[in-house]
């Protein structure tokens, strides 16, 4: 247990700043600082918005993390940091803080993939992931499945969103029904009292000619838009309820039925659930059924692990670790377009810096930007 890898992570990616501590596949901290509330009022989140409140609230997370997991930054053995996709601003804030604070503390610096992340932080909860893993994420920013052989090194695509991500669906409609951001919450509450099978919603991707594992919801969105609209003209009230619960079951009855088939496709006998979309009940509540009916195993994290964190970015370090996969080097940058199949970003051979205690002055003069960016926090 002890001799499990202790490893901070730092996810900026979007509008969550997150430090997330774990041990192994032990979850010590989980300290994050939204900043949601500030994206509300404009429907969505606007990236200089969130570049800035990654800058203000990065160092005291990072303290609060460390206090709650009752340990010194020195005691790490690497640290970890999203690398992408997402945001570049906001990512950038992350990396160069997750820089600094290895450079600074000589240990291993390592960049990683966030969706890989979303996979990987189910560990904490469920312990080790079955090899392979298939895996659907669905957030905001991403609708995707995937099969991992390896959760540190082979992630490969299986299919995604062609248009809308399934979060991004949600947060439409309830902008649409005045509902406010998110949306996801919202309409899984309103779902509740409606009736799923009120109105026949389109199931977009489901012909004998799309492809299989792809998905695309803006048909589907706009389906809804149009929906109501008609209604609003005929000068009816707008059934919230039904429309919630109808437009919920169309997405969710996608994206079980397609997740299923990849796992029996590939004789993938577990499915994890992974992205804010996670959270959602009835989602939880049909795969549950379907994966059942299927005889496979469903993993979904609880819904603080499911919704972008930095615990997540930390497991898939700690298991980077335990793999012994190589560090990245100091002049690991931010990818907002990262390809899911890179798990991490490992330093070019001969340019990596091992383990910590090795900085050359060449390392030192390389960075002189990223110490510019990230001195005001760390000694702010
Ligand atoms: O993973 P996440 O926190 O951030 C990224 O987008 O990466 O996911 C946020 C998304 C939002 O679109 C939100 O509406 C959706 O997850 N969401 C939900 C629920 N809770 C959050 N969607 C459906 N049902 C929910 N209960
Ligand atoms: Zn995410």
């Amino acid at each position: 247990m002890a001799d499990e890898p202790l490893v901070l992570g730092i996810e900026t990616s979007c509008d969550e700043t997150g430090v997330g501590i774990v041990r192994g596949h032990t979850l010590l901290a989980d300290a994050v600082a939204s900043s949601v509330e500030e994206h509300a009022r404009y429907g969505g989140v606007v990236p200089e918005v969130a570049s800035r409140a990654h800058l203000e609230a990065m160092v005291p997370t990072i303290q609060r993390a460390l206090k709650d997991a009752g340990i010194a930054a020195s005691d790490l053995d690497g640290i970890a940091v999203t690398a992408g996709p997402g945001l570049s601003g906001a990512l950038l804030v992350g990396v160069s803080a997750a820089k600094a604070y290895a450079y600074a503390l000589g240990k291993p610096l390592y960049g990683v993939n966030h969706l890989a992340s979303h996979i990987c932080v189910d560990q904490l909860e469920h312990g080790a992931l079955p090899e392979p893993t298939m895996a659907l994420l669905v957030s905001g920013g991403h609708s995707s499945l995937l099969l991992a052989p390896d959760i540190t090194s082979d992630v490969r695509p299986l299919g995604s969103t062609i248009d809308d991500a399934a979060g991004e669906a949600f947060d439409k409609v309830a902008r649409v029904l005045n509902l406010g951001f998110p949306g996801g919450p919202v309409i899984d509450r309103w779902a509740r009292e409606g009736d799923p099978g009120a109105i026949a919603f389109p199931r977009g991707l489901t012909g004998p000619r799309d492809p299989i594992y792809d998905f695309s919801f803006s048909g589907l969105k706009t389906a809804v838009a149009r929906w109501i609209e008609a209604k609003r003209n005929a000068g009816e009230e707008v059934p919230v309820a039904d429309v919630s619960a109808s437009f919920q079951e169309a997405v969710v009855d996608v994206l079980t039925r397609k997740a299923v088939r990849a796992c029996k496709d590939n004789g993938v006998d577990h499915l994890m659930i992974g992205g804010g979309v996670a959270a959602n009940s009835r989602l939880r509540a049909m795969a549950g059924r379907r994966c059942e009916d299927a005889g496979i195993r469903l993993r979904v994290p609880r819904p603080k692990l499911c919704t972008d964190n930095g615990a997540m970015v930390a497991a898939l370090g700690a298991e980077m670790v335990a793999r012994g996969r190589a560090a990245s080097s100091w002049d690991l940058s931010a990818d907002s377009s990262l390809p899911v199949t890179h798990t991490h970003v490992p330093g070019e051979p001969g340019h990596e810096h091992g383990h910590g205690h090795e900085h050359s002055r060449e390392h030192a003069h390389d960075h002189d930007h990223f110490h510019e960016l990230s001195k005001e926090n760390l000694y702010s």
